[in-house]
């Protein structure tokens, strides 16, 4: 059986955070979801997850993401207790059967890949290793822990930690990326030989290696060739660069699938975003969440689109769109905010600074400029004129307002609700509707104007 052991309990000291390490985001999902969705994709069999302080919040994560097959484990942290890779590993050492391939992996090295996953379990089958470790050449090795090879090359002697390490065993290169793949028995009597006698006294996991050197294992070590995968989170500038690395890799994908994104630099996507052929990101756009975009859309500078639904042939101009729906063909912006529950239908035009809130517009609708729609329910081909507002709020409850097809709300009407406006409804111009108003009326809510001939004359006297 294959499974694997994913180390989540450390403290992220270095993260200066409230938030656990494992639980901070690249590009919109947390770090620890990459690794356990690398793990499942292995094909490992069973995904035991070391947990410390953060538990509740993996478990959070884990409910979220519905993830099957994984097992939390706690490892007691505290002053009192030991602490290090190798502690966290013996906490699921009743876990462990003699004949197991046991995986190691980090839960702060979100972009490994499935795929070197697969490769460097059958390279450790094929070698027919007790122990592979993954290992990489990087320029500048600081901070990882050293791979020492015996004097054949081939086979490994220990790892060092960088700060247990001697001046020449500081100028190696080959660094240990963290990842693991122990035969069970092996990885078991080891565990139990651990000691914490160095520069941080803790049970590093690093040490086994020594030990299966002693009782005679073989040792080998796999290689990576894309030294990005194993990058490590320890401190935030690292969380950046690892979400640059995370981006790039979203936004060639999405290119590659018939996407342009005029420049992949300037533009963030999450993980999880869908977009279809033929649309045109342009520079400054974020989309996030599980936001799903149709085809031959554009997508105009510097709009945010979070957990969001569109269409086909929607145009969408500096603009704010979340938790919301549009439908084919629909224009929005500039400037227009549509906050949760905007349900917007086909072919609908959405102004600049109209801001919309849990309230639905029918197909061919307009809302061209300076509007407030909040709590509403605008039918088909309704004209919503410049300055409206759905006046839904009395302070203390919020109201509904319907708006059915073909009505016309004039220029700078309130709409107080709750209010009907019925089909093919005229709201005059300025009005402050609020009484229903039955189809095909015309409704005038305004005090009539007076002119009072010669009266500025008169009063300049
Ligand atoms: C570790 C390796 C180092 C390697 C590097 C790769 C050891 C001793 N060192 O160092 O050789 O180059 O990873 O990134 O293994 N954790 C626990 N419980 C603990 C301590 C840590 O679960 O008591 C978890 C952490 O949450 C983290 C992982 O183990 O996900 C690695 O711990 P970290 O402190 O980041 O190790 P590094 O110093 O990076
Ligand atoms: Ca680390």
């Amino acid at each position: 059986m294959i499974m694997s052991i994913i180390l989540a309990a450390g403290e992220g000291t270095r993260m200066k955070s409230k938030t656990p390490k494992v639980v901070h985001r690249i590009c919109g999902k947390p770090l620890i979801s990459y690794i356990i969705e690398a793990s499942q994709n292995t094909g490992s069999d069973k995904n035991i997850i070391i947990v410390g302080k953060n538990k509740g919040k993996i478990i959070e994560i884990i409910e979220d993401n519905s993830y099957k097959s994984v097992k939390l484990i706690e490892q007691p942290i505290g002053e009192e207790v030991p602490y290090g890779t190798g502690y966290a590993v013996m906490q699921a050492q009743n876990e462990i059967n003699d004949e197991d391939t046991v995986m190691i992996l980090n839960g702060d090295t979100p972009l490994i890949k499935d795929n070197t996953l697969k490769q460097f379990l059958s390279y450790h089958k094929q070698e027919k290793n007790d122990v592979t470790i993954l290992t990489a050449e990087i320029d500048n090795p600081t901070g990882y822990g050293r791979i020492i090879r015996c004097d054949d090359k081939h086979t490994v002697a220990a790892i060092v930690e960088e700060k247990d390490a001697n001046v020449d065993q500081k100028k190696i290169k080959e660094i240990n990326s963290g990842i693991y793949c122990f035969k069970g028995n092996y990885l078991k009597k080891a565990l139990n030989n651990l000691s914490n006698d160095n520069a941080q006294n803790e049970y590093y996991l690093t040490d086994a290696i020594k030990i299966f050197k002693k009782i005679g294992c073989k040792i080998g070590a796999y290689n990576i060739n894309d030294n990005t995968e194993i990058m490590g989170v320890n401190t935030r500038v690292q969380l950046a660069e690892v979400e640059s690395v995370m981006r790039k890799r979203i936004n060639e994908e999405i290119m590659l699938s018939g996407v342009t994104i005029v420049d992949p630099m300037s533009t963030y996507i999450d993980n999880d975003v869908r977009i279809g052929r033929d649309t045109i990101v342009y520079p400054g756009v974020s989309i996030q969440g599980n936001t799903v975009i149709g085809e031959e859309c554009i997508i105009g500078n510097n709009c945010r689109i979070v957990d969001s639904k569109i269409g086909d042939n929607v145009k969408v101009q500096i603009s704010t769109i979340v938790e919301s729906e549009i439908n084919d063909n629909t224009t929005i912006g500039p400037y227009a905010y549509l906050r949760p529950k905007s349900k917007v239908g086909s072919n609908v035009k959405i102004g600049d600074f109209v801001e919309i809130k849990n309230a639905s517009i029918g197909d061919f609708s307009k809302a061209s400029h300076l509007a407030y729609i909040g709590d509403a329910e605008v039918g088909e081909r309704v004209n919503i004129g410049c300055g409206v507002v759905f006046v839904n709020y009395d302070g203390k409850n919020k109201y509904k307002s319907i708006v059915k097809d073909d009505a016309f709300v004039g220029s700078n009407c309130n709409l107080v609700a709750p209010v009907i406006i019925e089909e093919k409804a005229f709201l005059a111009a300025g009005s402050t509707i609020t009484d229903d108003v039955e189809a095909y009326a015309l409704s005038i809510a305004r005090a009539r104007q007076v002119n009072k001939s010669g009266w500025v004359k008169a009063k300049k006297k």
